[in-house]
């Protein structure tokens, strides 16, 4: 499956033949800037990113824990996920998502 990922500094990657399990893991894996400090267990926000409007109603809705860590991410948005916790399946190739800000490694 392929991934759109537009990094912090505004640039656009594509991603081809991902076959990881999950979105925050296939942006790990293809060596983009992001913390993911706890390693996918919706504790630390650090792998929050922005969804691109055109796929959100592809998403699963976000679980209560996810909501929570949300909320003390770094400027919240409508389409803020945790990437650790957007599992990548069939009818999400093509997922586009922004990085967001305090994501990044300090
Ligand atoms: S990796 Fe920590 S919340 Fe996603």
């Amino acid at each position: 499956m392929k991934l759109l990922i537009c990094d912090h500094e505004g640039n656009l990657v594509e991603l081809n033949d991902v076959s990881e399990p999950t979105l925050m893991l296939a942006i790990r894996g293809a060596g983009l800037n992001l913390t993911a400090q706890c390693g996918g267990c919706a504790s630390c926000g650090t792998c929050h990113v922005y969804v691109d409007d055109a796929w959100q109603g592809k998403l699963k809705p976000a679980s209560d824990s996810e909501d929570a860590m949300l909320d003390v991410v770094e400027q919240r948005r409508e389409n803020s996920r945790l990437s650790c916790q957007i599992e990548l399946t069939k009818d999400l190739d093509g997922l586009t998502v922004i990085l967001a800000p305090g994501s990044e490694f300090a």
